[in-house]
This record gives C-alpha cells, structure tokens and sequence, in this order.
C-alpha cells in the first residue's frame, strides 16, 4: 500500500521543484521511516534526531550541579582516594553547642547497606546550657553543602535521614536551617526516633529567609546514642517537582534547548578509572540508600543520586531519547592517571566475567523497555515508572583504545545485543581523534560487524573546523553512520562558536550519514571545572550560557528532517562561509542557518522558488559579536541573540554580518 501510494505521488510531482522534494521527504518520515527514500535532486531525508546533549559528571556537573541534592557527602562515603585530605566526615562539623558534651564516631560493622559502608554513630553524654543562654544545645553534625546551600524564603525543603538508636529511649533531633555561623535560624522541625533498626525519617523545612550560604545543622537533644546515614536536603521544587529530582534552573536552561537525545552519563565516566571504576548501571538505581557511590575519575565524589533512572526519567520530561553508553568491558586507556599519554592503562574484564557482564548489558534494555511483568521491568515500575522507556540507542564503549581485547569484548556484547534485541541500535566506537589509528581500527571493525552507527570525537582547533567542513561529504553512505558524540573547538570565544556553527551546517548537510551529534563537555561549575571548554557554566546562584551554547541552542531548537541543497549561494572557496537549509517536516517550516565567520559583513542568496506557500514575515535570529567576545561571569550577556522579523521575498540577498550565525525560519502556509 505505502509502495502504490508513493508511486503516485512521485509520478505527479516528479518534475516539480523544491516543493516536491519537501513533500516527498515529509511523507516518507512519515509513512515509511525505514523505507529507501529515492531523492528528488537537491533534497534529502536527514536524521531526525540530529542535534542533542551529552551529560557527565566532569566539572561538578551532577553532584553539586544538576542533581539537586544540597547536602555534601550525604552517606559519609568521602575517601582520601578521591581527594587528599577527604574523609568520611568531610564537609561535616561536629558540633555541641550550650553545656553539651559528647562523642562522633565513624562506624561500619552495621551499615544500612552493603554499598554505603560508613555511618556515623553519635554518643551524647550530657545537653544543657548556662542560665540566660537562648541558642540551641545538643550534640550533633552540621553540613554547609556544596560551598554553602541556596534557600529562598517561602520555599520548602525536603529533609531525610537513616537513624538507628544504639540506646533503649527514643532520641529527640532537631533539624535546622541556619546561617553558617550557627546564629539566624531560617528554619527548624524535630524528629524523634522510634526504632533499632535502621528507620527513615523525614521533615519539611520552611525557609523564612533566603541565604545562599545556608547550613544545615542537626543535634540530638536527649542523652543516648544513634546511628545516622544518609542525610539528604531536597529543595521540594526541584525540575517538575521530581523526587530525588534536579536543580530546577539548570534542567530548564538544558530543556528549552530542545535535544532531541541525551546521551550519559559519559565520557571518561562511563568506562571509568579502572576496572572497578566503571560506571555500573545497576549501581545507579533503586533507593539511594542502596546505590553504590564511587570515586568520579574527574576527582571527586560521585553519588549515583543521579543515576540511571533519573537520567531516562530527566529525558521523558523533555522529550529527548536517552542515549545510555555503557563501558565496553574495558577501562579507560587513561586509567592510572597517564592522560591521553600512550594509552597503556586500559583494564579488561577477565572473560570468564564476560558472560555476567553481557547479562548485565541486556538487562538495562530489559529495564528500559521490558512490561512490569519481567524481572528487569518490575525494578523500574517499582521506581515509579511501569510504563518502559522506549531505549531506542544504546553505546556501547567510549572513545576506547581499540585493543584485541576490547575488540574481543565488545564483539561479543555487540552480538549479543544484536540476537536478543536486533530492535536496538547499538552505537560503536572510534577513539578519541578525528583520525589515527584507533579510528581507523574503530571504523574497520564497526564495518566488518556492520555496526549501524559509530561515535567520533574530537576536540580541536576552531580552524580545523572551518577547514573540515567538507568532512562528511565523502563518507560511504551505505556503511554505518556517525554520532559525532563529543566535539568543542578549544574556546569559549564568538570564534570557536562561529566555527562550531560553520561545522554544524556541514553537519546537517551530511545529515543522512551523520545522525546524531553533541557538544562536550555540557556544564561546568565556577571554581571546580577540570576540562576549560564547555557549553555553560555555572554556581549555585548563576547560570552562564556561553557563546557555544547559544550556538547548540540555536541549532537545536530548529532543526529539520529534510536537507536542500541549492537554496543558499555563497562564495563557495571561502572556507569563512556556511550555510544549511533544512525543512521541518512538523511545522512545514524552511529554515535557513547562514554562517559569517570572517570579519567582514558578506552576502548570500536565498532563492526560495522551489517551495510552495512562502510566508513573507519570516524569524529572523542572530548571534554576532567580535571574534573574542565571550560570555564570562562578569559579563553574562556581552553576546546573546537577537530576534526579529525578516520580511522574505522568493529571491532576496542577505547580508551576513561578520562573525555570527543568522537563522532565518520561514512559515509555510498550511
Ligand atoms: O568531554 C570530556 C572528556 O573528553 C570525556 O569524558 C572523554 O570521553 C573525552 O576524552
């Protein structure tokens, strides 16, 4: 039927121009996704998932960043081998205030759970205070969070601890919100425990003032003894209000980009430090009490609060694929610390493991997309969601040097995913170059298993971009395509975005062979950054998109799935210039992205004859700005877009102003 009804269609309006081939590609995505698409000249079928966001925990961007957890090192997990000088009582302060006395202690012989070995055990020998003493008394800890906790006065905050009483009587606590010096409460509750085993306890606190150094403060106020775990501070407004949920600014900064996947949760993180490093999906789910925290090979602490579920859940509340990566059962070729230096740290899982660890791997697409009457499935109906989660990507490796033993692995994960679940696209890997010799065994080996889609990354030079932008012309189209999964062109300047933006039009270009494609790192937090490019900074107060981010933001909230060549003409040997235009099949909108990174104002011109129904007022967005200006803390806004209405004719020249992006979207009628 799909077949008849295309051979009609192409019959009538084979000999018309742009307009046919737009139609043609809407109704192809629409009928026949899978289907060959015989393309009419000048236009063709692109990815419809093109443009979207790589999430890692590097910079602070989880812990301490989008995860919306206020208190430091909740579970006492902190370790030396992390950072020197940490320990499990770091970021925490005892505290006996009045005539108090008593003891802390750090403890595990009986832990909540196995992965959260440490606890802390308070001994309170006597709470009192001198007469005509009004501040509080009691033994306990306090914990100022990620440099200092932000409240707003009016807003509630979510308050959970793990208490056991080593003593016969019922311990009272009080729980406060206070200025670091311990002396302006902005909130206060009580709990008083009720058990010997390990019991969750759970208050609001309601802040009177707002503080962005705020601290939390904890005191048991009766003699005896307790055991206290997880102590967990939630603003109750966190992203869609989700429990265990994220900071509620940042996750809309990166939902209003409108990506159409996210892949996590790395990078380095995903293949870790070492074998016992790498990030275990199932380590990452379930209660947080029970998820297994670790060190974060970017040197620090890594919760798993934001973990696996939380990451599939962040990408259905805004309508993005999720696009996990798994390690491929090796290390990361950095491992022991020797950095992009030879490559010789790589670890690999011994093979008599191989089997578990590939149960492992089809168990999270059992997780993901499996009915709640299946093990994996009943885990996740069990966290709130009975409804799966459509896992249509999986990654399976990162940037990993290609070794005969990671190549032996992943073969054997890539052939098992394909017999059990030849439903999911698995994603394969070539090294962290745009060429060399992991990338080309990483290439040969996806073609020889015919891996459908294979992750580059680069970081480079802004030129390199500017040079490359013909890249992905030459590439085989029947061989896999290309999740271009990390790329940055070292710098935060207008000149590294505009480059950027040049490439991105190649990108879309070649949007039938490169089907997915994100920037790296996402975020950063001011004063604990470990990678100096990045997409948007941040703090506890402030968000900084930088010019990048615009760029990426730009791009992504008009993307398209049907390319047309022969719309825009430009000066074609001036490597300065790039320009894309795209159709969405959706809106039926035609958007133009013409790219000006010289330092010159330049023309191009727009013919629009071939399509049908052209709307005069069209959207016009630009980014412009010097070649080094740059969004810093200082100066957030030296460049932001600017919006307005371009009046457009079927044939018109447009002046590109030097160093921007212009995008110009076209409504057509209906
Ligand atoms: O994006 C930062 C790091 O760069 C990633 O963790 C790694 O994959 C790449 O080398």
């Amino acid at each position: 039927m799909i077949i008849k009804v295309k051979s009609v269609f192409k019959r009538r309006f084979m000999n018309n121009t742009l307009k046919a081939a737009g139609i043609v590609c809407l109704f192809l995505f629409v009928t026949a996704q899978a289907a060959t698409v015989k393309s009419l000249p000048g236009s063709k079928k692109i990815s419809p998932d093109l443009f979207g966001l790589f999430i890692e925990d590097i910079n602070y961007a989880a812990d301490g960043g989008l995860y919306a957890e206020l208190v430091q090192n909740r579970s006492f997990e902190y370790s030396p081998t992390e950072q020197g000088g940490w320990h499990p009582l770091s970021y925490w302060q005892y505290s006996s205030p009045g005539f108090s006395i008593g003891r802390i202690s750090v403890e595990t012989t009986s832990p909540i759970n196995t992965n959260n070995p440490h606890y802390i055990v308070l001994d309170v020998e006597h709470v009192g205070h001198e007469a005509g003493y009004t501040g509080d008394s009691g033994v306990g800890i306090k914990n100022s969070g990620f440099a200092g906790m932000v409240v707003k006065a009016g807003d509630k905050y979510n308050l959970s601890l793990f208490a056991r009483q080593l003593s016969q009587e019922p311990i009272n606590l009080t729980v406060s919100l206070t200025s670091p010096s311990g002396n302006i409460k902005y909130a206060e509750n009580t709990l008083t425990t009720s058990s010997q085993d390990w019991t969750k306890y759970t208050t609001e606190l309601t802040a009177s003032t707002s503080s962005d150094s705020a601290t939390l403060l904890i005191l048991a106020t009766t003699k005896g003894k307790l055991a206290l775990d997880v102590i967990s501070l939630f603003p109750e407004k966190t992203f869609m209000n989700r429990p265990n949920g994220l900071r509620a600014d940042l996750a809309q900064v990166l939902a209003d980009m409108h990506p159409k996947f996210i892949r996590f949760p790395g990078g380095c993180l995903a293949h870790g430090d070492g074998l016992g490093n790498m990030y275990r999906w199932k380590n990452t789910i379930g209660p947080i009490e029970t998820r297994k925290e670790q060190r974060n090979l970017w040197g620090y602490h890594q919760t798993g609060g934001l973990g696996y579920f939380e990451y599939f859940q962040f990408c259905e509340d805004i309508g993005a694929k999720p696009l996990p990566v798994l390690p491929a059962a090796v290390s990361c070729q950095n491992s022991g610390g020797t950095w992009r230096i030879g490559g010789t740290g790589q670890k690999a899982l011994p093979i008599a493991e191989m089997q578990e660890y590939i149960q492992e791997v089809l168990d999270l697409i059992e997780w993901a997309n499996s009915p709640v009457t299946s093990t994996w499935g009943a885990k996740r109906a069990a966290a709130g969601h009975p409804a799966p989660f459509n896992l249509e990507y999986l990654g399976i490796g990162n940037e990993d040097k290609i070794t005969p033993e990671f190549t032996e692995r992943f073969r054997m994960i890539y052939n098992a995913v394909k017999e059990k679940h030849p439903e999911i696209t698995v994603i394969g890997t070539s090294g962290p170059f745009h060429s060399g010799d992991d990338f080309d065994k990483g290439w040969k080996l996806a073609n020889e298993l015919n891996v459908k889609i294979v992750d580059e990354h680069y970081y480079t030079e802004p030129g390199w971009f500017l040079a490359n932008q013909r890249r992905y012309d030459s590439y085989d189209r029947k061989a896999s395509k290309v999740y271009l999964g990390e790329y940055a062109s070292w710098g935060n300047k207008m000149r590294n975005a505009i480059a950027e933006a040049a490439y991105m039009t190649g990108l879309e270009r070649n949007g039938d062979v490169v089907w997915l494609a994100s920037y790296a790192p996402l975020l950063a937090k001011k004063d604990f950054t470990q990678w100096t490019t990045d997409l948007i900074f941040f703090d506890n107060t402030q968000i900084i998109p930088t010019v990048n981010f615009y760029v990426q933001k730009m791009f992504m909230t008009n993307q398209g799935d049907c390319y047309f060549d022969n719309v825009i003409t430009k000066d074609e040997k001036d490597t300065t210039l790039a320009a894309s235009c795209v159709q969405d099949g959706k809106s039926g909108d035609v958007i133009l992205k013409l790219v000006n990174a010289g330092n010159e104002p330049k023309s191009m011109q727009i013919n629009l004859t071939g399509f049908k129904n052209i709307m005069p007022a069209a959207i016009l967005t630009v980014l412009s700005g010097k070649a080094d200006a740059e969004n810093t803390f200082a100066n957030p806004r030296t460049v932001i877009p600017e919006e307005s209405v371009l009046k457009v004719k079927k044939n018109f020249a447009y002046i590109t102003p030097a160093m921007s992006l212009s995008i110009i979207r076209i409504k057509t009628k209906k």
